[in-house]
C-alpha cells in the first residue's frame, strides 16, 4: 500500500446539524442597524450602533471604553467611526489631547476649538442649564437649578481634588459649597449668566458673613478652612494655565454644528492635562445639557490622563451615568485599565471606580495588550482564557469587542478616502510633508 494517500470520506450534514458539530464558533451577529466597523473575523460584515443596541436591549447603556497599546488604531477607528456616523445624522464632540482631530473637522467643514494658555478662547467649565435632568440618586425639580449647582460642586470639588492630589477635608468641602453659592450670587449681581472660576476663588478668599454663619463659623475661619482649594485653582485663573477656563465662554463659538473638536495639544505636556481635560469635558457635556439635543456621540481620547486622578475619575464617572438621561454615548479612550488601577491598591477606591466606569460603559474594544497587562487586568474586563491570550497577539487594526455578554473579533477597516483624516504617522514617515489632498472639499458622506 505504499505510496497511497488515505482517504477520509467526506461527511455531508446540514447548516442545522453543522453548528451543533462546530459548536461556539460562529455568532448570530448584532444585526445590520449602524455603521460598518469592519470585519468580523468569524464571517461577515461588523456593524455597530450603541442607540440601536441600547433601543434593541442588547446593552443597558450607550458608553464605550477602548483600550490599547500605543499606535494600535484606537484613534483612527474613532474618527472613521464618528465620520460614518454623520450618515445617520449624529453629532459628535471630541476632547482631542494631541490636536490630532483636525482633518477629521476639516472633512466635516469645521475648525477645532484650540485651547491655549492666554489665547483667544476661553470655556467656561461652571457653565450649565437648570435643565431638569435627573442626577442618578438625586430627584432634581425641572428648572429649580438645583442640579446645576450641585453640578458646579461636584465639578469644583473634583478640580480641587486633583489640584492638590488628594481628598478634600471635610471643611474644605464646605467651603468649596458655600463659594459656588458665592460665586453665583456675583455672577447674578454683574449679569453673568454663570459663575466663572475666578468669582469661585473670589468667593473662597472672601467668603462672605451669611456662609460662615450657616457654618457656625466665622469668616476669617472659612477662609482659613478654603485657602489651600482657593490656592491650588488660582493656577487656572491667575498662575500658568490662566486664559482658557477663567472668564465666561468666549461668544459666538459655533456649537450647533455636526462636529465639535476641543483641540488641548497646547498643553499636552502639562502636568494639569487632566485638569484641563476635566475643564474641557465639563464644558462640553453642560453645553450638550443645554442644547438638549439627543444622539452626541462625545469622545475624550487618551483618557487615562483624566482617569489616573482620582478626584477627576470620580466626577467623569458621574457623567458617564447620565449618558442614558441625555442621550449621550461616551467614548473613552485608554491605553491599559492598569493607568487607573496601578493608583490604588486592591479594593481601593480608584479600582472600584475603574470598575464602575466599566460596569457603565458595556461595549468594550480591547486592542492589543501586553501580557502582563492581560494577566493584571483580563478578569476585570471580563477576557475568557482564550480572549486574554488572544487579545496579545492582536495586530494593528485588530480588536476585540465586547458588548453585553458578547464577544467578536474585529478588523477595522479604511476607506481610501479615510486615510488622511486619520494618519498620525506622518512624524515617523521619512520625507513625509504633512498636507491634506489638495482641492478637496470632504462633505459628510449622504445616507
Ligand atoms: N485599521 C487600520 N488599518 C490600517 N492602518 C491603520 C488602522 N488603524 C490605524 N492605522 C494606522 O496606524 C497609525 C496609528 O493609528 P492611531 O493613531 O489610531 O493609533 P492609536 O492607537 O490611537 O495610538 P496612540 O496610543 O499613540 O494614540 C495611523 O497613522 C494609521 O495609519
Ligand atoms: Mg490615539
Amino acid at each position: 500500500m505504499k505510496g497511497l494517500t488515505p482517504r477520509v470520506p467526506g461527511h455531508v450534514a446540514t447548516t442545522r446539524h453543522l453548528c451543533a458539530a462546530y459548536p461556539l464558533v460562529s455568532e448570530a451577529g448584532l444585526g445590520h442597524e449602524g455603521v460598518l466597523i469592519g470585519r468580523d473575523v468569524l464571517g461577515g460584515s461588523f456593524v455597530y450602533d450603541p442607540f440601536a443596541l441600547y433601543r434593541a436591549g442588547v446593552v443597558t447603556n450607550p458608553n464605550m471604553v477602548i483600550f490599547g497599546q500605543i499606535g494600535r488604531g484606537k484613534s483612527s477607528f474613532v474618527k472613521s467611526y464618528l465620520w460614518r456616523q454623520a450618515v445617520f445624522g449624529r453629532h459628535a464632540w471630541v476632547v482631542d489631547p494631541k490636536g490630532e482631530y483636525g482633518p477629521l473637522a476639516e472633512a466635516w467643514g469645521v475648525s477645532p476649538v484650540a485651547l491655549r494658555p492666554g489665547g483667544a478662547i476661553r470655556l467656561n467649565p461652571l457653565d450649565t442649564e437648570s435643565d431638569g435632568v435627573a442626577e442618578p440618586g438625586n430627584d432634581v425639580e425641572v428648572g429649580s437649578g438645583d442640579g446645576a449647582r450641585r453640578r458646579r460642586v461636584i465639578l469644583t470639588s473634583s478640580l480641587a481634588v486633583a489640584c492638590l492630589g488628594r481628598d478634600l477635608l471635610p471643611r474644605e468641602r464646605a467651603a468649596v459649597d458655600m463659594a459656588v453659592s458665592g460665586a453665583t450670587a456675583r455672577a447674578a449681581a454683574t449679569r453673568l449668566s454663570a459663575p466663572t472660576l475666578p468669582l469661585v476663588v473670589d468667593a473662597l478668599f472672601e467668603p462672605d458673613t451669611t456662609a460662615a454663619r450657616d457654618l457656625r463659623t466665622t469668616a476669617v475661619q472659612l477662609m482659613e478652612d478654603g485657602r489651600d482649594v482657593a490656592l491650588e485653582l488660582r493656577r487656572l485663573v491667575h498662575g500658568d494655565l490662566c486664559g482658557m477656563f477663567d472668564g465666561p465662554t468666549t461668544p459666538g463659538l459655533r456649537l450647533d454644528g455636526p462636529l465639535v473638536v476641543l483641540d488641548l495639544s497646547a498643553v499636552y505636556h502639562s502636568s494639569a492635562l487632566g485638569v484641563l481635560m476635566a475643564c474641557a469635558t465639563a464644558w462640553l457635556q453642560s453645553s450638550v445639557r443645554a442644547q438638549h439635543r439627543n444622539r452626541i456621540i462625545v469622545v475624550v481620547d487618551e483618557a487615562w490622563a483624566i482617569l489616573s486622578n482620582l478626584g477627576v475619575a470620580r466626577w467623569l464617572q458621574s457623567s458617564w451615568k447620565l449618558s442614558r438621561a441625555l442621550g449621550v454615548a461616551n467614548m473613552a479612550v485608554l491605553h491599559r485599565l492598569s493607568d487607573l488601577r496601578s493608583v490604588g491598591t486592591e479594593g481601593s477606591e480608584q479600582v472600584t471606580l475603574a470598575e464602575g466606569l466599566l460596569a457603565d460603559s458595556e461595549t468594550r474594544v480591547v486592542y492589543a495588550q501586553s501580557p502582563g497587562e492581560v494577566a493584571r487586568t483580563g478578569e476585570l474586563l471580563g477576557l475568557t482564557e482564550t480572549e486574554a491570550e488572544l487579545v496579545t497577539q492582536l495586530r494593528r487594526g485588530m480588536a476585540l469587542w465586547k458588548i453585553g455578554r458578547r464577544s467578536f473579533l474585529v478588523e477595522h477597516r479604511l476607506a481610501s478616502g479615510e486615510q488622511w483624516m486619520i494618519d498620525t504617522d506622518q512624524a515617523m514617515s521619512d520625507g513625509f510633508v504633512p498636507s491634506v489632498p489638495a482641492g478637496k472639499s470632504y462633505s459628510p458622506p449622504s445616507p
